[in-house]
Order: C-alpha cells, then sequence, then structure tokens
C-alpha cells in the first residue's frame, strides 16, 4: 500500500467533520471551565490526533498529560483487561480532568481511567471521546463530551489504529478487507 488512502472502502466521518466537531466542543469546554484549572488527560496512543486538534482550539489555560493504555493489542476485538505502557507522574489530586480519547467500544478503558483518576484524588473527572459505539457498549460510563455515534465496523484514522497502522489517516473509515487478509501495510 503506497497511500494510506488507497486502503480505505468507505469513509465514515470526514476530515472537516471532524474538525468541526472538535471546534465545537472545545468552545463548549472552554466556558464550562472557565475560571477553573483545568487538566487535559490523553490516552495513548488513539488519542492523539484528537488532543493535538482539540488542545489548540480550547482558549482557556489547561495542563496536557498522557497516559498510554492498551486494551486492545494487536487484533481487533477488546481483550477486556487494561494495560498501563505509561503513567503519569503527575499528582492528580485536587485537579478537574477532562480524559481526550478517540473511541469508547466497550467502555472498558474509560470506565478502568475514571475509577483509577478518583481513586487517586480527582476534584472532578469528565470525559471528551470523539468516536461511540453504543451497540458494543458493556459497562455504563458517563461521557459528558461527545463527538459521533458509529456502527459497529472496525474503523481506523485520525488515530485510531489496526495493528498500529492507519492512525495517520485523516478522516475515520473502514479498511478494505484484503487489508485485515494479510496484505502489507
Ligand atoms: C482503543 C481506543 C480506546 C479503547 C476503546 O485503544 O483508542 O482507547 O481501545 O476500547 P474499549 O472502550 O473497549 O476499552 P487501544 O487499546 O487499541 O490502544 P491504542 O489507543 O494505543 O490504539
Ligand atoms: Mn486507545
Ligand atoms: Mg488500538
Amino acid at each position: 500500500i503506497a497511500d494510506v488512502q488507497e486502503a480505505i472502502d468507505h469513509e465514515l466521518v470526514s476530515s472537516k467533520a471532524i474538525h468541526d466537531k472538535i471546534t465545537e466542543v472545545a468552545a463548549q469546554v472552554s466556558r464550562d471551565y472557565a475560571g477553573k484549572d483545568l487538566l487535559l488527560l490523553g490516552v495513548l496512543k488513539g488519542a492523539v490526533n484528537t488532543m493535538a486538534e482539540f488542545s489548540l482550539a480550547v482558549s482557556i489555560p489547561v495542563g496536557l498529560e498522557f497516559m498510554s493504555l492498551s486494551s486492545y493489542g494487536s487484533g481487533t476485538t477488546s481483550s477486556g483487561r487494561v494495560t498501563i505502557r505509561q503513567d503519569i507522574s503527575t499528582d492528580v489530586r485536587g485537579r478537574h480532568i477532562l480524559i481526550v480519547e478517540d473511541i469508547i467500544d466497550s467502555g472498558r478503558t474509560l470506565a478502568w481511567l475514571v475509577d483509577e483518576l478518583r481513586r487517586r484524588g480527582a476534584a472532578s473527572v469528565e470525559i471528551f471521546a470523539l468516536l461511540e459505539k453504543p451497540s458494543r457498549r458493556e459497562v455504563e460510563v458517563h461521557v459528558k463530551y461527545r463527538g459521533y455515534e458509529i456502527p459497529d465496523e472496525f474503523v481506523v484514522g485520525f488515530g485510531l489504529d489496526y495493528n498500529e497502522r492507519f492512525r495517520n489517516l485523516d478522516s475515520i473509515a473502514v479498511l478494505k478487507p484484503d487489508v485485515y487478509q494479510g496484505v502489507q501495510a
């Protein structure tokens, strides 16, 4: 595959739609947290592009931290177990935290993270998830800032990967079937 666009079967959310949604949520967050000390916490690696674009659109001064979590490994279905690949070193006690995520699927990653941050003494914990797959939800998680609901198809792009590739696609899309059937990226 010479170009990531060639691997796309169909697009679900365009680059423009992603940008517009992130801008809209950032304006809302800037209003909601005006006068508060807000920490944006990105969940690597999937949230990398959402966080980059979102943080630039937020107009109040915020802190940026990243935690690297994994629930998927290399397959296309969630393992249900959350592994910390890299933790934050910041003390979150008394901080208002907004978790920035690319997608909520089973909900296990975010349910675990919200519990963990509360256990560490955060003053408040809310979530911005760019994408949601409602039909795949296994655990209840309150998502205050929501982007797009998508069907239960395996999607890549804007941070989301298949086997650590296609995070650098600028839209959200479904790959051609032959990409999963061993064609090298
Ligand atoms: C993906 C995605 C979310 C999580 C959602 O991350 O980026 O973090 O899975 O799934 P869940 O709601 O079922 O927990 P992944 O584990 O693939 O790691 P990555 O972000 O490094 O790709
Ligand atoms: Mn992730
Ligand atoms: Mg992944």
